[in-house]
């Protein structure tokens, strides 16, 4: 499948783009590099662009064929929003409703969507499942929320897209040209020494008279399908060692623990809050490694080609850590001790957030592999290796 994927030179995004190219997809990056790092494209080719155009939109449809979209572009700093909520709302919502407007011109009809935990606000559950309120308590968690309703509205309706479907000669030269049929062939067929012989075919070099396995193109007029990923606390890096999270502002408490690690103590580690209702008193959130919501949206885009139901979806665990049982682990898996300072909560923030992944499990046959221990050890090694991230390569 030939995929957008919008911030995929961001943290979670290039994960994603890694992991769609390893299963063998096209993909194409669409990104403004305000947040997002040239080397986290990783070599995959990368549409500089901006949300808020149209014209930057349409020019990477028309460049990439793409038939479907993972849109992952956003602002994303709970207390920026609070700041300046206009932003938010300009790119989160106005930037995303450009999004499927270019789908709509260039008749791609599938979209996976990262949400947040963010749009469920203050909990009134201990493990969080989709029916659970939404009430989300900044502009952040209302932008991801406000676009969630506008896939549900636009998904209703009866037709998304009206653009016509690549004519029947140009889908038999586009599959008969499509790096991705080739590789998925050798990937998982060929390279693998399974089904040799659907292999030869994909590549154009069976026998006269055998069938020539082409995917048929997704464009073309019909409903709209969406998938929308509401992750909780995303976390970890690439097992590779090359791609990890370098974001300017980091409000995230795993990069922040582990600078402090790596500072010898210069950056004591902030605990916001020491007085919630949880058994040692601080935060609990729901730890996700990276590559494991990574598999989550590769699943996602081959559920909607496979015409399943549009929904919404937590990504988490079903585990939560609280802060002071993160820091020790991570003490262990560094093998260094740092320091901690206490300060007062941060406004906003709930004292537990943990998910239910019952529908993802479901629908997708997707479950998180990788515990928290992994996760401090993969980004113990990015962090490291690039103690100035992507600035120091
Ligand atoms: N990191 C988390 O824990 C987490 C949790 C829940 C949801 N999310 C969501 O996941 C997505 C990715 O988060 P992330 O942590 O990787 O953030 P990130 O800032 O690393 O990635 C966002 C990317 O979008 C790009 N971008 C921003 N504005 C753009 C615009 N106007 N046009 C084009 N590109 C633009 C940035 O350059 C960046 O590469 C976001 O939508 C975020 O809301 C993240």
């Amino acid at each position: 499948m030939k995929v957008l994927v919008t911030g995929g030179a961001g943290y979670v995004g290039s994960h994603v783009a890694w992991a769609l190219r390893e299963a063998g997809h096209d993909v194409f990056i669409f990104d403004d590099l305000s947040e997002g790092h040239r080397p986290a494209a990783g070599g995959m080719p990368l549409v500089e662009g901006d949300l808020l155009s149209s014209e930057d939109l349409g020019r990477a449809f028309k460049r990439t064929g793409a038939e479907a979209v993972i849109h992952m572009a956003a602002k994303c700093l709970v207390e920026e929003s609070v700041r300046e909520p206009a932003l938010y709302w300009r790119i989160n919502v106005a930037g995303s409703l450009r999004l499927l407007a270019a789908m709509q011109r260039a008749g791609a009809r599938l979209i996976v969507f990262s949400s947040s935990a963010a749009t469920y606000g203050q909990p009134d559950r201990e493990v969080i499942d989709e029916a659970a309120p939404k009430a989300p308590c900044n502009p952040y968690g209302t932008t991801k929320l406000v676009f969630e309703q506008a896939l549900i509205d636009h998904a209703a309706a009866p037709v998304f897209t009206t653009a016509p479907a690549p004519a029947a000669n140009d889908k038999a030269a586009a599959a008969a040209t499509k790096p991705s049929a080739a590789k998925r062939a050798h990937g998982k067929a060929a390279g693998k020494g399974k089904d040799k012989d659907k292999a030869k075919a994909r590549d154009g070099k069976g026998e006269p008279g055998e069938s020539v396995d082409a995917a048929p193109s997704l464009l073309g007029p019909g409903r709209l399908g969406y998938v929308a990923l509401r992750y909780f606390n995303a976390a970890g890096a690439h097992s590779s060692g090359k791609i990890g999270e370098d974001h300017p502002v980091e409000t995230h408490l795993i990069p922040n623990l582990l600078r402090a690690a790596l500072s010898g103590g210069a950056r004591p580690l902030k605990i916001f809050g020491s007085d919630y209702p949880t058994p040692d008193g601080t935060a609990v959130r729901d730890y996700v490694h990276v590559e494991d919501l990574a598999s989550a949206h590769v699943k996602a885009l081959e559920y909607l080609a496979r015409g399943g139901e549009s929904a919404s979806m937590n990504l988490g665990t079903g585990r939560g850590s609280s802060i002071l049982e993160v820091l020790e682990a991570a003490k262990k898996v560094t093998g260094r001790d740092f320091p901690a300072e206490r300060a007062p909560r941060r406004a906003g923030d709930p004292a537990r957030l943990v998910a239910s992944n019952a529908l993802a499990s479901e629908r997708l046959g997707w479950r998180p592999e990788r515990t928290l221990e992994d996760i401090i050890a993969s980004a113990w090694k990015w962090h490291s290796e690039h103690p100035k991230g992507y600035a120091g390569k």
